[in-house]
């Protein structure tokens, strides 16, 4: 099984170069350099990403695969070659640029491919397969890991073009979910690095949602988050374009932890005047606060919501169940 694995990975690096190769000198992807150019990716940055390109022909990386005699039924286990019916292999990606998905060692484990048009699917990715496990992996680990150490931080985006942005600009701490939800496996993998995590998810609704679901892990496995937010509408790719890393790093200077922004986001739900909209503050965040490891920081906030809401410490704090400072 071991043998299997270095298998895969080998594979894995056979198509990394394979399309890397066509993005950088095939005519067939003069489209895809084009779009390169058009997003504003250098060509130092791709490289470091090891971009490529999917021709838009069925049976491209198929015959490249054969001629370097590997068995297509190991390039289907990593999702790169899927089986025709009535027998033979064809390729997965077609006419996409590629992002290589690499493990922390930055090894090939995998491919998100983009369509260079408004064309649906937007993306697609690798699946699960021996050696990538999604639940374990953010992508870019490898480039961030260095620079995590260093700043002690990480900086979690949506995005494969946001964390490339956010690396072209000079921000390196960066790992990025893309797509997949954030998961216990990718808070431990954090904790190797880091100490505390800014999350800057797109500034629409689904980044909205996707910043409230990871709110309840980070504070489950006690992991100091802090949340940036964005101008409406804009992810850090179209941010850092549009406004510049300067306008970027004081929004991350500005970053409030998890718990504010949650009661903040609630506060603009409820009418904090009823009494209906008080209990239902009490209500969604009396969980919240019982996940707060640091008694201190648990008290400090519970003064501060019941002071808003107009209720009792103590009633907040039997709420929560927990963290009253014992009185005798
Ligand atoms: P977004 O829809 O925010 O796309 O999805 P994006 O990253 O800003 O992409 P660009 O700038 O339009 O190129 C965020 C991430 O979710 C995953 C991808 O990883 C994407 O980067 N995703 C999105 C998919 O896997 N499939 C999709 O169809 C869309
Ligand atoms: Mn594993
Ligand atoms: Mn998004
Ligand atoms: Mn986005
Ligand atoms: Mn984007």
């Amino acid at each position: 099984r071991l043998d299997e694995r270095e298998l895969l990975y080998e594979i894995g690096e056979l198509a990394a170069k394979f399309y890397r190769n066509l993005l950088e000198r095939n005519e067939e992807a003069a489209a895809a350099r084009r779009y390169l150019e058009k997003r504003g990716v250098d060509r130092e940055t791709a490289e470091a990403y090891r971009l490529g390109y999917a021709p838009e022909r069925w049976d491209a990386l198929a015959r490249y695969l054969a001629q370097k005699g590997v068995p297509p039924e190991q390039a289907e286990k990593l999702g790169l070659l899927r089986r025709r019916e009535g027998g033979g292999f064809y390729d997965t990606f077609r006419n996409r640029l590629l992002f290589a998905i690499t493990d922390i060692h930055g090894r090939i484990i995998g491919f998100g491919g983009r369509v260079l048009d408004d064309s649906l699917p937007k993306y697609i990715n690798s699946p699960e397969s021996p050696i990538y496990h999604k639940s374990e992996v953010l992508f870019g680990a490898h480039l961030a890991k260095g620079a995590m150490r260093e700043q002690g931080s990480a900086i979690v985006v949506e995005g494969y073009f946001d964390h490339l942005a956010l690396y072209q600009a000079g921000v390196r701490n960066v790992v990025a979910t893309c797509g997949t939800a954030l998961t216990d496996g990718h808070i431990k993998l954090l904790k190797r690095y880091a100490t505390k995590v800014y999350t800057l998810f797109d500034a629409d609704s689904a980044g909205k949602k996707a910043t409230l679901r990871a709110l309840d892990l980070f504070l489950q496995e006690n992991f100091p988050a802090y949340v940036v937010e964005l101008t409406a509408g804009e992810d850090p790719d179209s941010f850092v374009k549009k406004e510049g890393v300067t306008a970027f790093q004081d929004r991350l200077a500005k970053a409030r932890p998890v718990i504010e922004y949650f009661f903040r986001d609630l506060l603009r739900q409820v009418d904090i005047g009823t009494v209906e909209g008080k209990v239902r503050v009490v209500e969604e965040l009396a969980p919240r606060l019982a996940k707060i490891a640091n008694p201190i920081e648990r008290e400090l906030y519970v003064r501060e919501v019941s002071r808003i809401v107009g209720v009792e410490n103590r009633s907040l704090l039997a709420k929560i169940g927990r963290g009253a400072a014992p009185a005798n």
